[in-house]
C-alpha cells in the first residue's frame, strides 16, 4: 500500500478500512458521550448469528475497574506476550524497525491501558452455554464496526483480547454477572500520533484460486 495514495481526511469506507490501525497511544482527555454512542450504534448494526443479538456492551469510565483489569492485562504481557515478541520475526508487510515500533506501542498500551478515557467491553450473554469455536463470530463483526466508526470519527482504538489469558479473573474485575463473558476490550481515546495505512502482505500472499496454493494471475 502506497502511503501517498491514501487521503487521511476521506471517510470513504475503503479509505477508512485501509487506515484503521491499532492505535495504542491514546490521550487521557475525555471524549464526548455522543461519539461513544455513535460508535456503539455502529456496533449493533453488525451481523450476528440468527440476529439473536446476545451481545452486551459495557462502557467503562470507572478508573478503579480499568485498573483492576489492567493488572491481568499486564500479567499476560509479562508472562506470555512480551517473551513472545522477543523471539519472533516481523510479519508480512512489516520489517524489523516497524515490528520494534509495534512492540514498543504494545508495551505502552500495556502500561497505560487504564488511562484510556473510555473502554467498550464487548460481551456475549452466554448463559449456561459453553463458549465454542463459533461464539466469537457473533461479536467480532460488531467490534470491527466499532473500530471503523472510531477511526471515521478521528478517535483512536485498539481491539484487545489479551485479558482473556486470565479470562475468569478479568471478568471478575469487570464485575460481569454470571453467564456474561467478555470477548474484547476496546480502549478509546484521542490518538497521540497520526492515522496511517495498515501494514499487510500482498493479496497474492493470502489468496488462491480454486485450490490452496494455486495462484491467481490477476493478483500482484
Ligand atoms: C484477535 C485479536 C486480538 C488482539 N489483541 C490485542 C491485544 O490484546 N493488545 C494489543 O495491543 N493489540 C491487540 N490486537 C491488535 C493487533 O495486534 C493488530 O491488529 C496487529 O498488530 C496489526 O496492527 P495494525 O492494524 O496497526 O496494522 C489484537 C488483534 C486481534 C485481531
Amino acid at each position: 500500500m502506497n502511503k501517498a495514495a491514501i487521503d487521511l481526511s476521506s471517510n470513504d469506507v475503503f479509505n477508512i478500512m485501509k487506515t484503521t490501525r491499532a492505535m495504542r497511544r491514546l490521550k487521557s482527555d475525555p471524549i464526548p458521550d455522543d461519539l461513544v454512542i455513535k460508535i456503539l450504534d455502529a456496533g449493533i448494526r453488525a451481523p450476528n448469528g440468527g440476529n439473536h443479538q446476545t451481545w452486551h456492551f459495557v462502557v467503562i469510565k470507572d478508573i478503579a475497574i480499568k485498573k483492576a483489569v489492567q493488572v491481568w492485562y499486564k500479567k499476560a504481557y509479562d508472562k506470555i506476550i512480551g517473551p513472545g515478541y522477543a523471539g519472533s520475526a516481523p510479519p508480512p508487510g512489516s520489517n524489523s524497525d516497524k515490528y520494534h515500533r509495534q512492540h514498543t506501542a504494545v508495551e505502552y498500551l500495556t502500561d497505560h491501558y487504564h488511562e484510556a478515557p473510555v473502554w467498550i467491553v464487548a460481551c456475549i450473554k452466554q448463559g449456561k452455554a459453553q463458549p465454542s469455536r463459533m461464539s466469537g463470530a457473533s461479536i467480532y463483526p460488531a467490534v470491527q464496526n466499532m473500530l471503523l466508526a472510531a477511526r471515521a470519527l478521528g478517535l483512536g482504538a485498539c481491539l484487545t483480547t489479551r485479558h482473556m489469558f486470565f479470562a475468569d479473573e478479568a471478568d471478575k474485575a469487570l464485575e460481569l454477572p454470571p453467564g456474561v463473558l467478555s470477548y474484547a476490550i476496546i480502549p478509546l481515546g484521542y490518538p497521540m500520533g497520526n492515522f496511517g495505512p495498515t501494514g499487510r502482505g500482498k493479496l497474492s500472499d493470502f489468496v488462491s484460486l480454486d485450490r490452496v496454493g494455486n495462484s491467481w494471475d490477476k493478483l500482484d
